[in-house]
This record gives structure tokens, sequence and C-alpha cells, in this order.
């Protein structure tokens, strides 16, 4: 695929304009990102972010910059036994974690996964509440754990508007999630009442979570600078540690406020119209929430697989492929799942694995059209990680500014299936991060499992500053000094 590719760039005579291979081009290069587009896309997401934080521009913002009350990062001296949920990734999972003051570690007890049915995932919020409760209760059951009152970090991976750290407003379902009576109510309510309605156990206090603070959580407490957060999963998003002053919807200018960007609604304005193909177009349009996250259908693992499939279809019935005859499975929406799309482009086994799924998917193929269908994935990831890697690189460039450093050393934690599985995608993203963000060095830490861990963290933070602002105010009145020995006592 290499050799090919480097043959079909740009502006190369070979092959001749009426050659297939040229038609594959020509499809290929709208899903080509010049550097100077990728620099405006950055600049685009710059002024988005202003106008999410922005008291006023705010309502129509597409990118919402929603606070989260994370106010700080681990400082190591977090400790304590958590009960932590993680809905709105791949799997619904409860967990048990014990973080370690002593070794500076987080320990993952266990947990449990519990399926979630896609008819639960689109019925009422009730039905979903009361599931969740229950998977909670069988896990604390197995685990002797039913009489304790447990503090709970909730990693709910949807759009919310946080008023406190354990209130907290869906705003609307992503990633084909669709409750009935959920958007616009409480999480933590719903959740305390579906706990209420049971009546056979009780939860301590609870902390909400995004996926991508409790990533940059779980990688905080072993790397204290690691002050972004990042996921490449079933659906993209970032959070970053933003200073107050600019925080406009939240009371108080000192210190800094952890930020959910959700990146992912960026374009939902139609900013993003240009770099959009027809079959991003096709891709929203055949979702359950058209219009609605732009940016995350063009990244992410929930979609990347369709934009392939489509761009594969329609390749077959312009006769590029598979001698113009397709299959039913190649025309069964959804069917071309992402996690190929790693398969096909590993470096090793790339061929062959392609060849494997082009046979499952009952197409006639040859070696020609493996190679192609290698160029397609290639060409539909890499926009993915440039996308990516020019977001980040905006969030990177405004961390600097807002310091007025000359260079930024920061880390970002990162987790998501797309970003840990596909062979290239790391790479690739880095390389645009470093082009577009040159005075940034940025290194990147995989999160174990951020959304169990970082919940638990978040949760225990959350207790340290509540202690530490209690023993401040029982100090209250006494000496400076005395103050500054109570901090050293803790
Ligand atoms: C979607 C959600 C967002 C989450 C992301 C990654 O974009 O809206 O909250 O962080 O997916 O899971």
């Amino acid at each position: 695929a290499p050799e090919l590719r480097s043959k079909i760039t740009l502006g190369s005579r070979w092959p001749p304009s009426n050659s297939p291979i040229r038609s594959v081009q020509r499809y290929l290069e709208r899903f080509h990102l010049t550097r100077e587009k990728l620099q405006e896309v950055s600049e685009r997401l710059r002024k988005d972010l202003i106008r999410g934080l922005g008291k006023h521009s705010h309502h129509k913002a597409p990118v919402k910059m929603l606070p989260t009350f994370v106010r700080a990062t681990p400082d190591g001296t977090e400790k304590g036994d958590f009960l932590a949920l993680d809905l709105g990734g791949t799997n619904f999972r409860v967990l048990h974690v014990r973080v370690m003051e002593e070794q500076q570690r987080v320990l993952k007890m266990d947990s449990q996964i519990c399926a979630i049915p896609k008819e639960m995932m689109q019925g009422t919020g009730e039905q979903l509440f009361d599931h969740i409760a229950a998977c909670l209760y069988d896990f604390l059951l197995s685990h002797n754990l039913e009489r304790e009152t447990l503090p709970l970090g909730f990693t709910f991976s949807f759009p919310c508007e946080q008023k406190e750290i354990d209130k907290s407003i869906l705003i609307r379902w992503t990633k084909g999630f669709n409750c009935s009576g959920v958007e616009g109510e409480d999480v933590v309510k719903l959740l305390k009442e579906a706990i209420r309605r049971r009546g056979d156990y009780d939860i301590g206090s609870v902390a909400m979570v995004n996926d991508t603070v409790g990533t940059m959580m779980s990688c905080g407490f072993r790397d204290q600078s690691c002050e972004i957060g990042m996921i490449i999963g079933t659906g993209t998003n970032a959070c970053y540690m933003e200073e107050m002053k600019n925080v406009k919807r939240v009371e108080g200018e000192a210190g800094r406020m952890c930020i959910n960007t959700e990146w992912g609604g960026f374009g939902d304005d139609g900013s993003l119209r240009d770099i959009q193909t027809e079959f991003d177009v096709v891709v929203d349009e055949m979702s359950i929430n058209p219009g609605v996250h732009t940016f995350e259908k063009m990244i992410s693992g929930m979609y990347l697989g369709e934009i392939v499939r489509l761009l594969l279809v329609r390749l077959t019935e312009d006769g590029l492929l598979f001698g113009g005859r397709t299959s039913k499975a190649l025309l069964t929406p959804e069917a071309f799942e992402t996690k190929f799309i790693s398969e096909i482009e590993e470096q090793d086994n790339g061929l062959e694995n392609t060849q494997k799924v082009l046979s499952k998917f009952g197409l006639k193929w040859d070696t020609v059209d493996s190679c192609v269908v290698r160029l397609v994935c290639d060409a539909i990831s890499s926009r993915s990680a440039r996308l990516c890697g020019a977001a980040l690189a905006t969030l990177a460039n405004r961390i600097r500014v807002n310091r007025r450093q000359e260079r930024l050393k920061t880390t970002v934690g990162v987790d998501g299936t797309v970003y840990k599985k596909h062979p290239n995608f790391s790479e690739e993203l880095r390389a645009t991060v470093r082009l577009l963000a040159p005075k940034c060095d940025i290194t990147f830490l995989v999160s174990e499992d951020g959304s169990g861990k970082g919940a638990a963290m978040v949760t225990a933070v959350a207790q340290r500053l509540a202690r530490q602002s209690r023993l401040l105010e029982e100090s209250d009145g006494e000496t400076d000094d005395e103050e500054e020995e109570e901090e050293e006592d803790q």
C-alpha cells in the first residue's frame, strides 16, 4: 500500500488520467487535508472554544465548553475506597476502586460488565436507570459491599451541564443512546431515585465525570503535568485545564477549572461544510441524531467503518472494485466495523487481513482490489487522525497562550479503541500536532482505564478539596503560620 500510495499522490503523471486508479484517486483526494486546511480548521476551533466559554455566546456555540467543577488535578495524597460506574463507551461497567496514597497507586479491585441491550439504549430513562441500579446491586452483593455506603464516581460520557460536582443535567444524548425523559434532567437525581425505588442499598456522595476528565485524572495521578484528557473511541472529545478567569459562566476568577470541550459538536453550525464529503453527509443523515456531533462523525469509531463501507459501495458501483459486483453484506448499513480498518491497515498482515474481511463480506476480489481497499481505509483513518491532531493542537496552543509561555510542556492522557488499536493513528496524530503546535512539547500517556479509575480519582480529589476547605474554615482566626502547619499535617 505505501508504494501505491506514493504513486498516486497528487500531481504525479502516473497513472494516466483515464486509468481506473485515477478515478479511485479522485474519490480519495476528497479525504485529504492539506496543512493549510488543517491550520484553518484549528483556527476555526480556536474561535469556537472562545464562543463556548463566553457568557452570551455560549447558548449558540456548537462547541459547548462545559465547566466540570474539577478544580484540581491529583496531588498524590488522595486515598480511599470508591465505587465507579462507567456508561457511554463500549460497555456499561461497575467497579470497585482503591486509591492508595503510600504507593501513589490506583488499584482497580474488581469490575463487572453489564450489557445494555440496544432496545434499552433507546427506551425510557426509567428503564435505563433501573437497570443501572440493578447491575450495581448485583455487583455489591457479589462483593459483600451491600451494607457499605461508598462514595461513587459516575463516568457518564455525554454532554452535561454541570451545576456542581454532584448535579449534572444531560444536554443531549450522543453515540446511539436516545432514552426518553433524561435530556434536561439531573442524572444524579435519576440514579438516586432508581436506587431509592429499590430500597435495598444506598450510596455515598456522587461525583459526575465525563470520560475525558476521568482519563486526564487517572493519568494525573502518575504524571502531575497531565492537563489534557482525550478520547478517540466510540465517540471523540477532550478536556483541559482552563484559567477560571476565562470561564465566564462560573463565578470566581482564581485558579483553574477543567473544561469538557465536547469538541464532537464542532461543525454543527455548518462551519466544516468545506471538508465534509458526500459520504459524511450520508452518515449524518442516516444517524439517529442528524445535524448533531458533525466533527465526531468524521472521526470516531462509531462512524469510521460506515464511511469506509459507503465509499467501497460507491467505488464498486462505479466499476472500480470487485468487478462491479457488490454483496448483500457490503450493502448492509453498519456491517463494516471500525475494527476492520485497523486490521486491514496492519503493517505485516494487512493484505492477508484485508482478503479475509473481503471474503467474509462475500466479495470476489483480486490483489488490486485489496490494495485499493487498504488505500480507502488509510485515507479515512488518516483524515480522522489529522483532524484530531489539529483539534489537540488548538487546545495545547490555547494553554500555552493562556499562561504566556514561550514553550509549553504538557501531558495528554488518551484513551479509546481507535487511538489504541489502529496501527498508525497515534503517529499520524502526533505528526499533525507537531506541525500545528510547534511550540508545545506534548507527552502522550495512554490511560489505563480512565473511566473507572479516573472516576474514583475525581471523587477522591473532590473529597480532598472539601477536607482542605473544612480545615481552612476551622482554622479561620488562627495565625497564618498555624494554617500552614495545618496543611502540612494533612
Ligand atoms: C461523545 C460524548 C462525550 C464523550 C465522547 C467520548 O462525544 O458527547 O461526552 O466524552 O463521546 O466518549
